[in-house]
């Protein structure tokens, strides 16, 4: 389909119609001025009046007149093919501009899901196989230590073990829990929400955490669940690394009023140092945050300035049409291993 034909009723189109009314007023005024020029024998006044100038030759002044206005009906003519032709180059690039929009939101949302679903098998690799790996070497390690005397160097090494072990079980644990959000196929988004900001507020003790989750969230889209659960985390690991804040508070909404209007709200303000809005120095995080919300079609807006905090704040419809997130493998296959991501590491 060419661009221009996006459009059904464009103001070219409307311009291309032939102005009726225009026309009627063109003749009305012609007809009402001729039978005026009649009725007062306008040209013989003119004519009567002008004689004395005769050798200035006057009288050659309405032909010349008629040649002016024949050459501004001309010039105008001309005028208008150039601004219809213009109008409608401008409307077939903005249609293409719109096209290539669509196109970029649809790769952006492709580009996500791919990494989306390598994260995912990264993760069950890691648990299936370097987790398997680890309790076994645990669990000779654990048989040693039985074995041995309590001061014989082999139970040494074999405690060493263990303790390596379950400290390298505990980091591939975390980065399960990065690389996928660790409940969120089986539990939901609420859920998943609620675990990953009790180990926030675990971990940092010092910031206050408020959180508002409103709404149904556990039958949201998947790519939509999964955008927010990214954007909370990129938000809260912003707050660690840059904002040096004291509170910070998360917000989950979803405002359902009529089923067109079914948006969710998200927000992760901080009351820290800031940052320069003009700055150029925003990095891969915000960028991507944005990239994902505006893939769902969704808008994600940054209000900050030196002292006054830093506040995230986005809006998502809850379906968005051009939803594509399919993980290449179903979705239960990592459902059914996450919650032992969780008990075996
Ligand atoms: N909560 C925050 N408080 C203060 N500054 C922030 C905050 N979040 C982001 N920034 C600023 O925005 C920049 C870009 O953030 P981001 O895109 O996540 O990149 P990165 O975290 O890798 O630096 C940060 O370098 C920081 O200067
Ligand atoms: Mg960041």
């Amino acid at each position: 389909m060419s661009a221009l034909t996006h459009c059904t009723d464009t103001p070219a189109r409307r311009s291309s119609r032939f102005p009726w009314v225009d026309a009627a007023l063109v003749c009305g005024a012609t007809l009402l001025a001729a039978a005026v020029f009649v009725r007062f024998e306008l040209m013989e006044t003119i004519f009567d009046s002008t004689r004395a100038w005769e050798h200035l030759q006057v009288g050659e002044l309405p032909a010349t007149l008629l040649v002016l206005v024949a050459g501004l009906a001309w010039f105008s003519w001309r005028r208008y093919r150039e601004t219809r032709r213009e109008l409608i180059a401008r409307e077939a690039a903005e249609a293409r501009l719109a096209s290539l929009l669509k196109d970029h939101r649809r790769l952006t949302q492709q580009y996500v899901d791919l990494q989306e679903s390598e994260r995912k098998a990264l993760a069950r690799e890691l648990h299936d196989e370097l987790g398997q790996y680890l309790n076994a070497i645990k669990t000779d390690a654990v048989a040693i230590q039985r074995r041995a005397a309590r001061d014989a160097p082999a139970h040494r090494a074999a405690s060493a073990i263990v303790a390596h072990c379950d400290h390298v079980q505990e980091t591939v644990r975390a980065l399960i829990g990065r690389l996928r959000p660790i409940g969120l196929d089986v539990l939901g988004l609420r859920a998943a929400l609620e675990h990953y900001l009790a180990l926030v507020r675990e971990t940092t003790p010092q910031r206050t955490l408020s959180v508002r989750l409103e709404g149904e969230l556990d039958d949201l889209d998947d790519a939509v669940s999964l955008t927010i659960y990214r954007l909370i985390q990129e938000g809260l690991t912003n707050v660690s690394r840059h904002a040096g804040a004291r509170s910070v508070s998360v917000s989950v909404v979803r405002a359902r009023e009529r089923p067109s209007s079914d948006r969710v709200a998200i927000s992760v303000v901080d009351d820290g140092r800031g940052a320069d809005p003009t700055a150029k120095t925003l990095g891969l995080g915000v960028l991507g945050m944005r990239e994902r919300v505006e893939a769902l079609g969704g808008e994600l807006e940054i209000r900050t300035a030196p002292g006054a905090g830093f506040s995230i704040l986005a809006s998502l419809p809850a379906r968005p049409q051009q939803s594509s997130y399919r993980a290449d493998e179903p979705q239960h296959e990592l459902a059914s291993t996450d919650h032992s991501l969780v008990n075996t590491l």
